[in-house]
């Protein structure tokens, strides 16, 4: 990853255009001070659609919860099997704890570690995840570069992101849950499993099989999902099984 960017700091200097990162550098390290443009960078490629937020309504100056927001988004894009997971860690990097993600990051600086340079990355041989794995979508790199420049905290209470477990409509609801803890491995060309998380059809389809309820109660003939992380909370199961037993409405 070291040699990678400074190939691409190399790029930057002699003048290649790709490297356009419209980053915001915080002038200091108060982050009173972040609430300027910070969306994101250039890329918002599709497949994953919306919301990184786990419903917390994060808003600029709430602080972004590392273990419901983050580290989901981390486990289910960046360390899925082959590329930065325990077994594999690609290049050495991993980037399914905590201290494996810190390497890669430099708190209050987003353009100074590599993780926002590859999550932006205009060039397709060099964007992370690589195809066939959908990019973050803009929500999720802008909800990153925010925990960046608020320090990159190991932010694990995090009560101000409450969860209504009354609240289970497909759109509002269930979408984000998928988005940060299933599609970076269910979404794109080649799915895991064959099973997508990232549209309703996928989603509603093994709703009705028992094979999405079975798997997030890790019920002992599925696979436990999501897979190589943490449990979802009660309350994102919740959501799920009253949508599961509501049908599964596309609503
Ligand atoms: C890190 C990648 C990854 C993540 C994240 C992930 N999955 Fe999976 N999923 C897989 C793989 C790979 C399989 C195939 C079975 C296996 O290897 O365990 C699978 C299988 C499944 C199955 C079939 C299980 C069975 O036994 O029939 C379901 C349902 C499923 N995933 C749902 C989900 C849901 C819902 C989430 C989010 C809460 C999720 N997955 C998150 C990789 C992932």
């Amino acid at each position: 990853m070291k040699r990678l960017l400074s190939i691409i700091s190399l790029l930057c200097i002699i003048g290649f255009s790709s490297c356009k990162h419209e980053l915001i550098y915080p002038d200091n390290t108060d982050n009173t001070n972040n609430n300027g443009n910070n969306n994101g960078g250039g890329n918002n490629g599709g497949g994953n659609n919306g919301g990184g937020n786990n419903g917390g309504g994060s808003s600029e100056d709430t602080i972004v919860c590392f273990e419901t927001e983050i580290l989901p988004l981390f486990q289910s894009s960046c360390a899925m099997s082959g590329c930065h997971d325990a077994i594999t860690h690609e290049e050495g990097i991993r980037l399914y704890t905590y201290s494996g993600i810190m390497q890669e990051i430099v708190p209050f600086q987003p353009t100074e570690g590599d993780i926002m340079e590859s999550i932006t990355d205009n060039d397709p041989d060099k964007i992370m995840p690589p195809p066939p794995h959908s990019p973050l979508s803009a929500t999720q790199i802008a909800l990153i570069e925010q925990w960046i420049m608020q320090g990159a905290q190991n932010t694990t209470d995090c009560a101000g992101s409450a969860c209504d477990s009354t609240a289970f409509a497909y759109s509002v609801d269930i979408v984000p849950i998928m988005s940060t803890f299933c599609n970076g491995c269910h979404s794109g060309n080649f799915p895991s499993a064959g099973i997508v998380t990232s549209t309703h059809a996928g989603l509603s389809a093994i709703a009705t099989s028992g094979s999405l309820l079975g798997s997030i109660e890790h019920v002992s003939s599925y696979s436990a999902m999501p897979k190589n992380a943490a449990m979802l909370d009660i309350c994102n199961r919740t959501k799920i099984k009253k949508w599961i037993l509501a049908g599964a409405p596309n609503n």
